[in-house]
């Protein structure tokens, strides 16, 4: 049986980095069995998923602000060697929290905040996943980076490995968005695209990584490292906010990984006393054409039950997430709901987020706005609390989920004459008389 209730985050304090930093152990999340720190994901006695376990160190708000302006302000926090922020990575994180009045305004919000992630090296918040995964792995002795990929996960892993200066394999499912494998090819890697789901490469890279005992698949063979590096939106997000924590927060769900990360890393800054222990809601958004997590949410049930994936939000398109079953656990246990919405609804969120504050978020973008309208036209979202809503990565990897591929027929030629732009000013009166 899992254990309920939130795992202890840490153990008390030590002065002692070791080859990990302050990560002390690995434990089971299903029976709490420890092991020590290496090569290994699953535990020996239940086949549990491994999580890192730490010893607290002694860390003040002031010693993380002095920290370099990327994920290793946070390196204390993270399964990596003491000396990584001076080894070549893509140095991920400090994206913007951007206040979004003129949304927030729309949605009849009081407080409404976008973690906006395009603006790490490959576009979305996998390079931060990948940048602890692969300073781990290179710990662990590991010489080819690896992954599976619903398609942000291969342009993060083929980046950072060029970066690293070593070789990267990436499987994708074939029928991947164009533009997200331009962004991987042209880092020089290896990509193989299968022919299937995101779940039958998942298997693949499973079997691949047993027989293949130096290439580091980040999110299999190495995820209990990997899965860390999520944890750094949470603590960027109340660095953000003047060090507290937002009350309600709206986070996409594939695997489910980045939702418990951000919840853990909330957490651990209330056991370290960086933050006030004041209470938030976490709430999960999936596509309609996989939401896994979300129906096993609205039935009650503990187990996600597999579903096959169709829907144009490609990146959340993981129909056994690993991480469902603890997905469930946050959300319930902070008060929170998984919901999902259709297609129709993620492409108009897309374009909501665009015009009202600037933002080209990708379909994942969409889902999580989407969800975010129809937890507040349903009542169970508080307008009145301060919202955080993540935008994890870039709409211009995903321009083929909007109509014309995003761009409209009214980018039809016109003269290069003040006549013509009058012409055209008059056509558009014409068409749209409002
Ligand atoms: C843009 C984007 N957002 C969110 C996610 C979901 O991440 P997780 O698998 O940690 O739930 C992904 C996963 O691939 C993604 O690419
Ligand atoms: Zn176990």
């Amino acid at each position: 049986m899992r254990e309920k209730g939130p795992a202890p985050v840490s153990t008390p304090a030590t002065t002692n980095p070791s080859r990990f930093g302050f990560a002390s152990h690995l434990f089971c999340r299903e029976c709490g069995a420890t092991s020590d720190l290496g090569a290994t994901h699953v535990c020996a006695e239940c086949f549990g998923p491994l999580e890192v376990g730490y010893d607290q160190p002694a860390l003040t708000t002031a010693a993380i602000e002095a920290g370099p302006p990327n994920i290793w302000r946070y390196a204390s926090l993270l399964p990596v060697p003491p000396g990584v922020a001076t080894a070549p990575s893509t140095e991920p994180g400090c994206t913007r929290l951007i206040r979004a009045d003129h949304l927030a305004r729309e949605l009849g919000m009081d407080a409404l905040w976008v973690k906006d992630e395009r603006a790490n090296p490959t576009h979305s918040f996998k390079d931060r996943v990948v940048a602890v995964a692969l300073a781990a792995a290179l710990e662990m002795g590991y010489k080819v980076l690896a992954c599976p990929s619903t398609g942000n996960l291969a342009n993060a892993v083929a980046a950072a490995a060029a970066r690293a200066g070593i070789r990267s394999v990436v499987l994708i499912p074939a029928d991947l968005e164009q533009q997200k494998i331009a962004a991987t090819a042209v880092y020089g890697g290896t990509m193989a695209a299968v022919d299937g789901t995101y779940d039958d490469v998942n298997r693949l890279a499973s079997e691949l990584a047993d027989e293949r005992e130096d290439w580091a698949f980040v999110n299999v063979n190495v995820r209990p490292y990997y899965a860390e590096g999520s944890k750094t939106i949470g603590f960027e997000i109340a660095e953000q906010l003047g060090w507290r924590l937002p009350a309600q927060i709206v986070v996409p769900v594939a695997s489910g990984a980045q939702l418990v990360k951000i919840d853990k890393a909330f957490r651990e800054l209330i056991s370290l006393g960086l933050v006030a222990d004041t209470p938030y809601r976490v709430f999960g958004a999936q596509a309609s054409g996989c939401a896994p997590v979300a129906a096993a949410f609205r039935a009650g049930h503990d187990v996600v039950q597999p579903v096959r994936p169709s829907t144009i939000a490609k990146s959340l398109a993981i129909g056994n997430p690993a991480d469902g079953p603890y997905v469930l656990d946050v959300v319930r246990r902070t008060g929170g709901v998984v919901a999902d919405v259709g297609d129709p609804e993620v492409v108009s969120a897309m374009r909501l987020l665009a015009a009202s504050e600037g933002i080209f978020g990708e379909t994942a973008v969409g889902v999580t706005l989407g969800v975010l309208r129809r937890l507040l036209a349903g009542g169970q979202l508080d307008p009145g609390a301060e919202t955080v809503i993540i935008n994890s990565g870039d709409g211009l990897k995903t321009l083929d989920a909007l109509p014309d591929g995003g761009a409209p027929a009214a980018a039809a030629p016109i003269g290069p004459t003040l006549a013509a732009f009058r012409a055209f000013e008059d056509s558009l009166a014409a068409a749209d008389p409002a």
